[in-house]
């Protein structure tokens, strides 16, 4: 399926910024280096959903594919290939891709295939499980349900994926944001409410084989970031 206008305009904003605008942030941000006091709420909030989302896997990978859509720098995409799953690891910024590449353990070197581009290629292939973390949390509700409806066709088993909450406080987080100067804004998170998530889903052909589950926020300080559980009926 094509992708809308408006899905393929807000991933070339979310490229340029993830590709340029962010790298030097992201480097830092996901690596252990000192950051200020607001960065590192955002890191203790990050680890703690990629260890949530790693908890919703089996324990033991051995012998599955899995799709990490929109890697960034690769943290989820290492600990799934350490439980023995072999990952294709993808996101739209090369540059983020060849410092996932560069911070590859060799250990994993053999299980993981990074690729830079978008992550709804259907040369990717198939796979049992797909995550999606942050990473589906610039588009709008409908591109966001769509894109997942489009991996869903292309996944054996689960979908784990995260989106911004409709709260007060992220609310008022967006609207400061709005009064940075252009050149440094991130794209805009686009706040989604669980049960809109859900009826976008009962209105998808393409998802009437699958059913929601586990959900699971995780709030600290300016991360604040919901996953969601979705599976084959
Ligand atoms: C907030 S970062 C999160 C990265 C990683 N999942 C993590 O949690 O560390 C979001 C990433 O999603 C990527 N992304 C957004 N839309 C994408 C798409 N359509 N295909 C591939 N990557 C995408 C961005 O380039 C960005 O690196």
């Amino acid at each position: 399926m094509n992708p809308t206008a408006s899905y393929t305009q807000r991933r070339s904003q979310i490229e340029h910024y993830f590709d340029r605008t962010a790298v030097a942030a992201w480097e830092r941000l996901t690596s252990d280096a000192p950051v200020g006091r607001v960065r590192a709420t955002v890191r203790a909030g990050r680890d703690r959903m990629r260890s949530t989302l790693l908890s919703w896997l089996p324990q033991d990978l051995s012998g599955t594919r899995i799709l990490d859509a929109g890697c960034g720098t690769g943290a989820y995409a290492v600990e799934a290939a350490r439980r023995g799953a072999r990952v294709v690891a993808i996101d739209l910024s090369p540059t983020l891709v060849d410092l996932a590449r560069s911070r590859l353990p060799a250990d994993v070197a053999a299980r993981i295939d990074f690729r830079s581009g978008d992550m709804l290629g259907a040369e990717l292939g198939h796979f049992d499980h797909v995550v999606a973390m942050d990473s589906i949390i610039h588009y709008s509700p409908e591109d966001a349900v769509a894109a997942l409806a489009q991996l869903a066709e292309r996944t054996a088993r689960t979908i784990h994926f995260t989106f911004a909450p409709r709260t007060p406080l992220l609310a008022l987080m967006i609207s400061v944001g709005r009064l940075f100067p252009r050149g440094n804004r991130a794209p805009w998170l686009e706040p989604m409410a669980a049960e809109k998530i859900a009826a976008l889903m009962a209105a998808h052909p393409g998802l009437a084989g699958w059913q929601s589950g586990r959900t699971q926020r995780v709030s600290s300080g300016f991360y604040q970031s919901q996953a969601m559980e979705w599976s084959r009926t």
